[in-house]
């Protein structure tokens, strides 16, 4: 007999479930009403971009391009199967196919195809043309390479672009939420489909009063949730210049390369493609190295450093406590100035609840005005942890209300106390079927129900209720406006 396929969710993917989606939701709320006190306003980007904007963006040197993109090639619909058909045929549909905009229009595929069609013409062996021929037709690339979001910052900025938001009053000021994809290894607080909650405040000037705002922000935000062990650390890269981040990278090459041996594999390679990202290491035996290597602090221009001093000025203006980490570069490459991470409790090795910074070339880089931009997401999986991990999980999922009822026409006014009750916004759970009392009350103590309604027909006819409380077992009678009346009392004034 075959197996029943047995389906799980994809490795470093998982269901978020009940009761823990109503944290999930708390803190989503809780993001909606801080942001919208500081002027922010929500943006939904799609989950998919051209995975050119990733790339020029988020930089193809880094981790998360050239490793670790969900990319896919968005394939026309009726393109030919070349099984059926020789080349020459072949050859005729892509191009009608072009020409018709099912297939994105690109002379260079058209150029290879006929370069294959002769090579094709001129072989000898047949089958072995043939086989030659198919193995380059199927590795052709005709659809658009769209890819999965990794962050969300490249499609803020792709948006702020498209709607010419520099148009209106600066600066712009966006929050997202929403699931972002990496394909990293997965670990407690790492997954392949995690969610960030994230802001950018686009257009509008460098003052550093943005900055201390942003990270102001997201620091209201964490402590409304009682978020524990929190702490901030800022530092600045300066900006691409001879006489600030590049003339530092360099002098950071030079002496990287003199205590090379003393270094891992990766932090060797890094030296030639990405030398800051050695002093994010945390191999125990590069500490010590990194330690004793040149500071940016020491190398940033003046008006970087200015801005740097005037930024940590700014955040002690608004009481925001932090650390400074001079070793604290980021993994993206669109960065300047102000970089910052946030940690919290209870994370293990994935720690890092929050991350952000400047970026002022962005918006350039991808082909719009000159725009200054800073911004930060947090990881909104580590933030539950963390706060699961502190204690405080969701809010129970018990209800308000469980209607007893036994009888037909207890039934009916059941179902009509149920809706008023639903409608004043009280959660009530109505048992489909008839339950002896004993067995629905059972039920209503493990759905962790606050009260009782019992409705039977002796109780209907008499148009009196009685209301049980679950946890003492007291009860009392009431009418039924009486019942709303006293429900909706708050909890303090409701002694019975
Ligand atoms: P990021 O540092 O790559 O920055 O990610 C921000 C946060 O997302 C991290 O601190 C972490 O909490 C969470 N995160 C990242 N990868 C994973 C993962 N695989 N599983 C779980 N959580 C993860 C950015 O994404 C930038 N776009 C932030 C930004 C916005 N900078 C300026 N504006």
């Amino acid at each position: 007999m075959a197996s029943k396929s047995k389906f799980q969710a994809i490795r470093g993917t998982r269901d978020l479930l009940p009761p823990e989606t109503a944290l999930w939701n708390h803190a989503e709320q809780t993001a909606h009403e801080v942001f919208s006190t500081f002027g922010f306003g929500e943006i939904r980007p799609p989950i998919f971009e051209p995975t050119e904007l990733f790339a020029r963006a988020v930089g193809g040197d880094t981790d998360i391009v050239s490793k670790e993109m969900y990319t896919f090639e968005d394939k026309a619909g009726g393109v030919p199967d070349p099984s059926y058909m020789g080349p020459a045929d072949y050859l005729n549909e892509i191009k009608r196919a072009m020409n018709s905009g099912q297939v994105p229009d690109d002379p260079s595929v058209i150029t290879q195809l006929e370069l294959q069609l002769e090579n094709y013409n001129m072989r000898s062996d047949a089958e072995k043309a043939r086989l030659i021929w198919m193995y380059f037709v199927r590795g052709l690339r005709l659809g658009d390479s769209i890819s999965l979001r990794p962050e969300a910052t490249a499609s803020v900025c792709r948006a702020y672009i498209e709607h010419n938001m520099q148009q209106q009053l600066q600066p712009v000021k966006l929050y997202y939420m929403g699931p972002m994809f990496r394909r990293e290894r997965p670990q407690k607080g790492r997954y392949r489909q995690f969610y960030q909650i994230g802001a950018e405040v686009l257009g509008g000037g460098d003052a550093p009063a943005i900055d201390a705002e942003v990270i102001e922000m997201v620091m209201t935000f964490f402590d409304r949730l009682r978020l524990a062990g929190v702490e901030l650390e800022i530092n600045s890269i300066g900006h691409a210049a001879d006489n600030c981040r590049r003339g530092y990278v360099e002098k950071l090459r030079v002496a990287l390369e003199q205590v090379k041996v003393q270094l891992g594999a990766d932090s060797q390679r890094r030296i030639d493609t990405n030398p800051l990202r050695v002093l994010d290491s945390k191999l125990e035996h590069e500490q010590a190295v990194i330690e004793k290597l040149p500071r940016i602090a020491d190398h940033l221009c003046d008006e970087c450093k200015t801005h740097y001093f005037a930024v940590k000025r700014q955040l002690e203006l608004r009481g925001v406590i932090f650390k400074e980490n001079w070793r604290l570069v980021r993994g993206l490459d669109y960065y300047m100035r102000t970089t910052f991470e946030i940690t919290a409790k209870g994370l293990g090795s994935q720690n890092a609840v929050c991350g952000g910074g400047r970026y002022d070339g962005l918006v350039e880089l991808l082909g719009g005005p000159p725009t200054k931009g800073i911004g930060f997401a947090i990881g909104e999986d580590r933030l539950i942890l963390s706060l699961q991990e502190s204690g405080k999980g969701p809010a129970t999922e018990g209800r308000d209300v469980y209607i007893a009822w036994v009888g037909e026409r207890a039934y009916a006014t059941a179902v009509r106390a149920a809706k008023d009750l639903r409608a004043a916004g009280f959660r009530v759970e109505l048992p489909p079927t008839e339950l002896k009392f004993g067995k629905g009350l059972e039920r209503a103590d493990k759905l962790d129900s606050r009260y009782a309604l019992i409705l039977g027909d002796n109780e209907v006819s008499e148009g009196s209720w009685t209301l049980k409380t679950l946890a003492d077992g007291t009860q009392q009678k009431f009418t039924e406006p009486e019942l709303l009346e006293f429900l909706k009392r708050p909890l303090s004034r409701r002694a019975l």
